[in-house]
């Protein structure tokens, strides 16, 4: 125990190598879970802050390979909400009593910059809902823009800090431009989260290990982190790990990050039967249960498997008995960052000290180039 509450101290004090071990012992595992259930406790206490999840558009330009809403994949029928459709699901959400309206979509043109404007503004001028956008890659200046406009928080996730990794997966641009952008995203103002899918094809514990300290590192103030589940064009192995090796995985970001949202996100269902109700008993603070009308929910397949789980007890109308069942509670507010400062400046020196590991192309250089075809 003595040893977590150190590196709980501050992430500066893990290297990828302690992580590893700790990962690679199994005797370990229920230790770890204790303490980042304890840390949470005393943190949050059993209150959860639900986040409803609008998925506002399938339409993609980016051919990620794990995707299922990659551009080019084949019997995908695609979709894209009106601007007054998604407007009119934010009030409902509000009405409900959610304190925040996460808008995730594929990065579609149609559906972009001025799009989202519309309908950040609408919801703000109306509702006192923070909004959380997940929406892929803008400009600085864009994203200074829907600040502008009124969002409060961003979601962009670096999937893993291995370059040659990143490259394999993602046909259209590099490690060192996603970083780049995360970095935009916290100048321009956002609460910033970001995080990893744990057991990409090709990867293995060290690449796991180092992308928990990476995170850790940034010091986001949301975390989002899930399972590989196969889909698209790449392996169909599952699980890479042992399995508690996924649940470790986010009690160790407890243990790093204390103050962090960190949601129990949709594909730990996938994954195992209970996944997320055993993380909304342990390390996590948050839920994010799907608001998107059930015509478009059934089309919005990230990998298989993803419309049934939330199905029935996990209805956005019954997440409150869920919530009971498990002896948890609803948060109230909009349940905004717990970081006073934010920013790790670590990132860019942690990328260099793995140069050799990730490659030259893992150290972000200047600005991303617009990549927004409108
Ligand atoms: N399995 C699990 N998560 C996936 N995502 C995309 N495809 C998959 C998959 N096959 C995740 C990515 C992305 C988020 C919106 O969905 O990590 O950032």
């Amino acid at each position: 125990m003595a040893r977590f509450l150190q590196i709980a101290e501050g992430s500066r004090v893990a290297t990828a190598r302690d992580i590893l071990r700790i990962l690679e012992e199994p005797a370990l595992d229920a230790p770890v879970e204790e303490c980042a259930t304890a840390l949470k406790q005393e943190l949050f206490g059993n209150e959860i802050h639900l986040r409803g999840i609008l998925e506002f558009s399938n339409i993609c330009t980016r051919r990620c390979a794990y995707c299922g809403i990659r551009a080019g994949a084949k019997g995908v029928q695609r979709y894209r909400m009106a601007v007054q459709e998604v407007i009119e699901r934010a009030r409902l959400i509000q009405e409900l009593g959610y304190g925040t309206l996460v808008l995730q979509g594929g990065e579609d043109p149609q559906f972009g910059l001025e799009e989202i404007v519309q309908v950040v503004r609408a919801v703000k001028q109306e509702t006192p809902i923070a909004i959380t956008l997940s929406i892929g890659e803008f400009t600085e200046e864009e994203y200074r823009i829907v600040r502008q406009a009124g969002a409060d928080r961003v979601l962009l996730r670096f999937e893993t800090c291995s370059a040659p990794l990143y490259s394999r997966h993602h046909p259209d641009s590099s490690l060192a431009e996603r970083i780049s952008v995360l970095h935009s995203i916290r100048r321009a103002g956002f609460q910033t989260g970001t995080g990893f899918l744990i057991g990409l094809p090709g990867a293995d514990l060290m690449e796991l290990a180092s992308n928990i300290v990476f995170t850790s590192r940034f010091q986001p103030d949301m975390i989002g982190v899930g399972p590989y589940i196969p889909a698209g064009e790449v392996e169909t192995t599952l699980p890479r790990f042992r399995p508690e090796i996924y649940f470790k995985t986010i009690s160790l970001l407890r243990i790093l990050n204390p103050k962090a949202h960190l949601p129990a996100t949709t594909a730990f269902d996938s994954f195992a039967p209970g996944g997320r109700e055993r993380l909304l008993r342990t390390s996590c603070n948050v839920f994010m249960p799907n608001i998107t009308p059930k015509k478009y929910r059934d089309l919005y397949h990230l990998y298989p498997q993803k419309s049934c789980v939330d199905a029935q007890c996990w209805h956005f109308t019954k997440m409150d008995d869920t919530l009971q069942r498990l002896g948890l509670k609803r948060a109230t507010g909009p349940g905004h960052s717990l970081l006073e400062k934010r920013g790790g400046p670590e990132t860019p020196l942690f990328l260099q000290e793995n140069a050799t590991r990730f490659g030259p192309n893992s150290i972000p250089q200047g600005e991303p180039p617009s990549r927004r075809v409108k």
